[in-house]
């Protein structure tokens, strides 16, 4: 199986490196305009095999999008990182140009390639490269709620004091500070409700830590963060190409589930060879249901920034 990353960057080489790692696929080609910085990264990471034991097969390219042929999944993390004090809106102008150009060139080579978009706006660009492409719906799917929901997991385990993996839970809605749902009603602890272990007040820190997790790694990195956005791309590219059917909170393109049309904004999934396999509809409460509404609308805000990209 073949992966193609476009954005040779922090977030895209760190999921290159745990691709291999994880023996995801046999093959990885990162793409970069920036001349000779895609194959420098495949070098290095190449020169990991021996020591990490992978077998997975690193290549970096500088804008040749022949050697991308043939990819079975294709990762976009192409665009600008958001720096401290810039929101994930202010990226729009900058990235929608790179992100739509960079979906309608893998698709030139592989034809058949399911599309994973990471560049922020998440919500804003996986939409314009639906439309853009006008590819099924199945086969576009943005990444975000993946990586909020392992913050928010993290977060609770701090909370609780219980080790990271004991731990469920799920962030909902849009990628965006003011838009992210965490579920807190729904997490658990070992099958528990967590809050049969935390106060309100405790879970409302928790949910405010979770929505902020990205802003709070930018002011602390001077860039947006990597590792958990690598490994959570990886996450979601191995139940694509080994069909795990994992659910996983995805923006995709709803028509008509939870009362949305049009827009792409991250809700439960089930991800396996097929793509978007099933939008699964769960029961959310009266304020749960508001607040994806907002969340629906600030991304459909987003979305009308996009007028000259579509
Ligand atoms: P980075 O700056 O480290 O890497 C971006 C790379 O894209 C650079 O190497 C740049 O040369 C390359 N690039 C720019 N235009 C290109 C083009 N037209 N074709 C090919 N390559 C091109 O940035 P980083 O930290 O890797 O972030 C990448 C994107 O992912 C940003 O938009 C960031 O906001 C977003 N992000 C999204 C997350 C999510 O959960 N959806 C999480 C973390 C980051
Ligand atoms: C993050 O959540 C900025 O989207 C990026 O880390």
């Amino acid at each position: 199986m073949k992966v193609t990353i476009v954005g040779a960057g922090n977030v895209g080489a760190s999921c290159a490196e745990y691709i291999a790692i994880k023996r995801i696929a046999s093959e990885v080609v990162l793409l970069d305009i920036k001349e000779g910085f895609a194959e420098g990264k495949a070098l290095d990471l190449s020169q990991t095999a021996t020591t990490l034991g992978f077998n997975t097969r690193i290549t970096g390219v500088t804008n040749d999008y022949t050697q991308t042929a043939g990819s079975n999944v294709v990762v976009i993390t192409s665009g600008i990182p958001r720096k401290p004090g810039m929101t994930r809106e202010e990226l729009i102008g900058i990235n929608a140009g790179i992100v739509k150009s960079v979906a309608e060139s893998v698709l030139v080579h592989s034809p058949d390639a399911f599309i994973v978009v990471v560049s922020n706006p998440m919500d804003t660009m996986t939409y314009l490269a639906l439309k853009a492409t006008d590819l099924p719906k199945n086969r576009i799917i943005g990444m975000g709620g993946a990586l909020d929901s392992s913050r928010f997991k993290t977060y609770l385990s701090k909370a609780l004091d219980k080790p990271a993996n004991d731990i469920q839970g799920m962030v909902i809605g849009g990628h965006g500070d003011t838009t992210m749902i965490p579920l807190t009603r729904l997490a658990s602890y070992n099958g528990t409700p967590v809050s049969q272990h935390l106060s309100t007040s405790e879970l409302e820190d928790v949910a405010a830590a979770t929505m902020v997790g990205g802003a709070t790694l930018t002011k602390l990195l001077g860039t947006s963060a990597w590792y958990a956005p690598g490994a959570s791309v990886a996450y979601l590219v191995d139940s694509i190409i080994n069909d795990q059917k994992r659910m996983i909170p995805c923006s995709v393109f709803l028509e008509g589930e939870y009362g949305e049309h049009d827009i792409c904004i991250g809700v439960p999934c089930i991800i396996g060879k097929n793509g978007v396999e099933k939008i699964l509809d769960i029961q959310l409460d009266a304020s749960e249901q508001e607040k994806f509404k907002k969340s629906a609308i600030a991304v459909r805000v987003m979305n009308g920034a996009l007028s000259s990209n579509l």
